[in-house]
């Protein structure tokens, strides 16, 4: 049995992961191929993520690169497809809600190839968001459907899909969460940063801090938005200081709209002044320092999907800046509260943490780290290799 993994931009690769070393329990009957799709090609962006989760190489590059959605989708889909074409495998795994995703996913199935979607049937019911679109599509095609709760079930059901199709299996990001927990752990990326003394000076945290992520196109494209935001976290950043490892597109959008007063520039943070009061930016971080920085943040700002389940998992409350969520049980089981760009909102949730009364939370019972080799089983005993 001949597997395509993809992946391709950074949310992918802590899900791909997993599902590696899942599918090395039956290397003597799977054949698998990783293949990189190259939405995301920095070094911070990828690279750092392949070092820090042990990945191995990608054995097929597809090198497609940046551009408008339709030119960055358009791209993936002709490279993904002459490798399709060669390598001929019998199933296409895809993750999460990239462009990638549904990319591959559309240029398998016009083959034939049938294809594996993990992280299914979450919706936002909000179409204005580009991975709602590539949810919708990719579920729609897809042959396997592996959802993360219940409430995807319920998603999928109601858009028609026969039973048949859907694996409620659990959350992928949570085996990866479990499996580098103790490895995060020795990441020395507090003391970098001046959130911690070093072991030698007793390596106790010198201040508690938040942590902030902000991407988000309805958020950082839109300056009355993304002003909104500002506003809020200036005065949260009176009472603590906000950690923000920017992503690439947020801080090119800092520089256009002229926000750069705002923030305190860390650089990559090999810096190791005290950090006091402020917004202090960052490069983008590797998955383990993220990890370690935000199991001990005192809350989470955030405008990511896969955040807002992995501050569940944490319990570290996590106040999501957009109006809706495609992870419903983040919220009515998890620490995660909806503050949208609502500036009172986002700094009355923070105080309530910071006076002690923020929400705890309880994850999932099958986000438990077992979720990729209950996939790869399930694909092991029900594959039917098609006949070509
Ligand atoms: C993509 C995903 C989003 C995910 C996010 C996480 C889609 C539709 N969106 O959004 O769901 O949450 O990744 O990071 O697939 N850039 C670089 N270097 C890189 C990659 C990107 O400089 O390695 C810059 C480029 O200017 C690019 C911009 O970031 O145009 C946006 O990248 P893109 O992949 O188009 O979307 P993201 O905003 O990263």
């Amino acid at each position: 049995m001949k597997i395509f993994l993809v992946a391709g931009a950074r949310p992918n690769f802590m899900k791909v992961a997993p599902i590696i070393r899942a599918i090395k329990r039956h290397n003597r009957l799977i054949n698998k191929v990783l293949v990189h799709t190259g939405q995301h090609y920095d070094y911070e962006m990828s690279k750092v993520f392949f070092e820090d989760l042990e990945l191995p190489e990608p054995d097929i590059y597809l090198g497609a690169g940046s551009g408008s959605h339709a030119e960055q989708t358009g791209q993936i889909m002709i490279k993904f497809e002459e490798v399709l074409l060669e390598g001929k495998p019998d199933l296409v795994v895809v993750v999460g809600d990239v462009n990638s995703t549904i990319a591959c996913a559309l240029a398998s199935v016009k083959l034939h190839i049938p294809v594996a979607h993990v992280e299914a049937g979450l919706r936002s019911f909000d179409r204005t968001m580009p991975e709602e679109i590539n949810r919708l599509l990719t579920d729609a095609i897809s042959d396997y459907l592996f959802t993360p709760s219940p409430d995807a079930d319920e998603n999928l059901k109601n858009e028609g899909i026969p039973d048949s199709k859907i694996f409620l299996v659990g959350d992928i990001m949570v085996d990866s969460l479990l499996f580098n927990l103790e490895k995060a752990k020795k990441s020395k990326i507090l003391e970098r940063l001046g959130l911690r003394k070093s072991l030698s000076d007793g390596g106790s945290l010198t201040t508690d801090y938040s942590l902030l992520t902000l991407h988000r196109p309805s958020n950082v494209d839109d300056k009355d938005s993304f002003s909104k935001i500002i506003a809020a976290l200036t005065e949260i950043a009176k009472r603590i200081p906000i950690i923000f490892p920017a992503h690439l597109r947020t801080k090119k959008q800092i520089e256009t709209f002229g926000l750069r007063r705002h923030f305190n520039d860390m650089g990559s943070g090999r810096r190791k002044k005290t950090v006091n009061k402020g917004i202090y930016l960052l490069e983008p971080l590797g998955y383990l320092d993220f990890l370690n920085l935000m199991m001990q943040a005192k809350f989470v700002l955030t405008d990511s999907g896969g955040i807002q389940e992995e501050t569940t998992v944490l319990d570290i409350p996590c106040l999501t800046l957009r109006d809706t969520t495609e992870r419903p049980i983040t919220i009515s089981q998890g620490t995660n509260v909806l503050v949208w760009n609502n500036t009172q909102k986002i700094i009355n949730e923070a105080f309530k943490v910071l006076d002690g009364k923020g929400k705890q939370g309880k994850a999932y019972e099958l986000w438990d780290g077992k979720t990729a080799p209950r996939i790869v089983d399930i694909l092991v005993n029900s594959f039917q290799p098609a006949a070509r």
